[in-house]
């Protein structure tokens, strides 16, 4: 049997991990879940891991969900390693986006300001579970949901240097799952090309005749908004724009290709008393999921967690798991080394593209260079994704600035200064490196 161990338990996604195996035990025959917290997210890991249980109590099958807050205990001999952690909670992400707001800086918590500082808090932490994971279970596969998921991905195996990972992201599982029948077909009918980085990546499709039908899924989108994900406003790009691309943009891409109307949706938000930031929304819906996930009866996953932006993200994790154990060789958008798919970033960096997952891990499927102005955009990015990491893991301040100055969202200049100031003190206990 298997054992899996998912880090960061207490989380409100973990029933929806669950769904995902219950739904996968045939292929993947779980024998042992072990949810791993911290003392901050003991409350949490109790309901949601008794929940859990529950869950499998409810199922045919016998699977026994261990809560611990000892790490190391949990990670004895695992097979596979999830991660779904929160350096400090919620209250840290609601900080990472209103500090930068304040100063009217789009707040974003995985590509933003709040995305640089959640990669300053998780990545010296991951290399600690790393660390762990090479004494204690060094056959074992490392899952990353983590977010920055990209960063964190790519910093397990540059600094880590452990290469038995997979990043994963529920925004191309959402795409995938709403545009087929925009235009009357289904997923099966499709063939579907990524690449770019998390958050940041493109995508192609085509029928089986291999005839590209990306331009019609592109102006069946301007009358839906299909494939979203939940935590993003969705304001539409510029159909010249993205036809003459002919690549569908990722939700993510709104931040950029229509930075100025999303910084104002977020701004009215924020200054709206009964709105909030997304981080003071998000805690409201957890509230409301750990209420429910403390009824004695509740022994599925509730409908209210679809308010959550992972919507998902199960398929994307289960299915890679079951890939891997089963050596399906399944088609799974994920974040892994390079290679040559995009051969307009280094072969050693890690990009978020279309690859077949089986026994030895993901073979990214080549996709080719991109046109310049995708291009352009994504070495920038993949490069402050580098520079992000780099000073997460050196504590160097002038790194960090560089990482807030070559981060587009991100207006240089004093003003860029301050708000890193001013984030780096509100976070001072979750970045001992600095
Ligand atoms: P959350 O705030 O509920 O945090 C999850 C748990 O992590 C908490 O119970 C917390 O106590 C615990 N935790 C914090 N530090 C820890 C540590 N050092 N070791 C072990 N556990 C620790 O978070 P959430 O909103 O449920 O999101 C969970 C994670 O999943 C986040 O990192 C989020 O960014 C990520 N996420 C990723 C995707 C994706 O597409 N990749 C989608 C949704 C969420
Ligand atoms: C997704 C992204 C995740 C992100 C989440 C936020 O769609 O893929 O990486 O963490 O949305 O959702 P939330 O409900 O936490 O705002
Ligand atoms: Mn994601």
């Amino acid at each position: 049997g298997v054992k899996i161990v998912t880090i960061g338990g207490g989380s409100s996604y973990t029933p929806e991990l669950m769904e995902g195996f219950i739904k996968r035990y045939d292929e993947l025959p779980i024998r042992e879940i072990w949810l791993v917290d911290i003392e901050d997210g003991k409350e949490k890991l109790e309901t949601v891991g008794t929940m859990a249980q529950r869950m499998w109590d409810a199922s045919p099958y016998d699977v026994k969900v261990h809560l611990t807050l000892d790490r190391r205990e949990a990670l004895k001999d695992a097979d596979f390693v999830t991660t779904q952690f929160r350096v400090g909670l919620l209250n840290a992400r609601v900080k990472d986006e209103r500090i930068p707001l304040s100063y009217g800086i789009i707040g974003q918590e995985t590509n933003g300001p709040g995305g640089i500082f959640k990669a300053f808090r998780t990545i010296p932490i991951i290399l600690g579970i790393v660390e762990d994971m090479k004494e204690l279970c060094p056959d074992a596969w490392l899952i990353n949901f983590t977010n920055p998921a990209g960063m964190v991905t790519d910093a397990i195996i540059r600094y880590g240097k452990w290469d038995k990972v997979i990043g994963l992201c529920n925004v191309p599982v959402g795409a995938m799952m709403a545009e087929p029948e925009l235009i009357g077909k289904s997923l099966d009918e499709l063939v579907y090309s990524f690449a770019g980085i998390n958050h940041f990546h493109w995508h192609r499709v085509k029928d089986l005749q291999g005839n590209d039908v990306t331009g019609e899924i592109i102006e069946k989108m301007y009358s839906s908004d299909a494939g979203i994900p939940a935590n993003i406003h969705d304001i539409p790009f510029f159909i010249d724009q993205v036809k003459k691309m002919n690549m569908i943009p990722c939700g993510y891409h709104r931040y950029y290709y229509r930075y100025e109307e999303m910084l104002n949706h977020m701004l009215e938000e924020y200054n709206d008393p009964e709105i909030g930031t997304r981080a003071q929304q998000v805690k409201q819906t957890e509230a409301e999921l750990f209420e429910l996930y403390q009824d004695p009866n509740l022994d599925y996953k509730p409908e209210q967690l679809s308010k959550r932006g992972g919507a998902h993200y199960s398929d994307a994790a289960c299915e890679t798991i079951a890939s891997i154990y089963a050596n399906k060789n399944t088609h799974i958008v994920v974040s892994t080394k390079n290679n040559g798919a995009v051969p307009d970033l280094p072969a050693d960096t890690v990009v978020e593209v279309s690859a077949y997952i089986g026994a030895t891990g993901a073979r990214p499927i080549a996709f080719g260079s991109l046109p310049p102005a995708e291009r352009g955009w994504l070495q920038v990015m993949k490069n402050m994704e580098l520079v992000v990491e780099e000073a997460a893991v050196t504590g160097d301040y002038g790194l960090a600035l560089q990482a807030f100055i070559i981060n587009p969202l991100i207006p240089s200049g004093e003003t860029a200064k301050r708000v890193l100031d001013e984030l780096l003190i509100a976070h001072k206990k979750y970045l001992p490196q600095f």
